[in-house]
């Protein structure tokens, strides 16, 4: 599939905090595809109600939607349109919050029965952590996109930054520079698939 100008990238925030650690550290993987002239755009998907998968098969019978009315249906088109997909969660006890799970379970699936929806779009994975329990977090949301026929770009370290309280993300100086890096990663490897596709 073909990435078409302008390359579209998509933040996901998972915290329910919109101005924390997470939040910011997504922003910044935002800014090199800003700069790079992509159009961005950051979601807000921490805090929201949300119910997860119920197995209900209504994605197979109604391809692109899902069965469970709520804000899922609004976010899934813009995962469908995003030639990039950066999905960021805090570790809750050395996993993915709630409604990341959520996003995965069921855009995942809305996905595979909508013609495998997100086969080579790019996916990337950040996590804010106090001490222990990223790279659960980071491997999750990698299987996803693993499993969803996408490309993930690598950092200079792990995608993830030593931070409990909002404003210690952008103390931590390797966190940051990793976050950037993954930005421009994120370009570099989009300029390529868009330059053969
Ligand atoms: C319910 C809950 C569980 C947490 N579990 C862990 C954990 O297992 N390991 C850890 O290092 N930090 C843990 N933390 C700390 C957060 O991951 C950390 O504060 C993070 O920076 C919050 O990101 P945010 O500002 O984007 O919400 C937990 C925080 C909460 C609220």
């Amino acid at each position: 599939m073909a990435i078409k100008m302008p390359i579209k990238v998509l933040a996901i925030n998972g915290s329910p905090n919109p101005v924390g650690n997470t939040a910011h550290m997504l922003r910044t993987v935002l800014e090199p595809c800003a700069a790079a002239g992509f159009a961005t755009e950051f979601y807000q998907a921490g805090g929201r109600p949300v119910r997860g998968c119920v197995a209900c098969g209504g994605c197979g019978r109604h391809p692109g939607r899902c069965a469970v009315e709520d804000w899922m249906n609004e976010l899934y088109p813009k995962m469908a349109a995003a030639d990039a997909i950066v999905l960021g969660s805090p570790t809750y006890f050395a996993d993915l919050t709630p409604e990341i799970k959520a996003v995965i379970d069921r855009t995942g699936f809305i996905s595979r029965k909508d013609g495998m929806r997100f086969s080579h779009k790019i996916g990337a994975s950040v996590c804010a952590v106090r001490r222990a329990g990223s790279i659960h977090v980071l491997d999750s949301i990698n299987h996803f996109f693993l499993l969803s026929d996408m490309v993930v770009p690598g950092s200079s370290y792990w995608n993830m930054s030593l931070a409990l309280v909002p404003g210690e993300y952008e103390q931590d100086e390797e966190g940051v520079e990793t976050m950037q890096r993954l930005g421009e990663n994120i370009v570099w490897l989009a300029e390529r698939i868009a330059g053969e596709g």
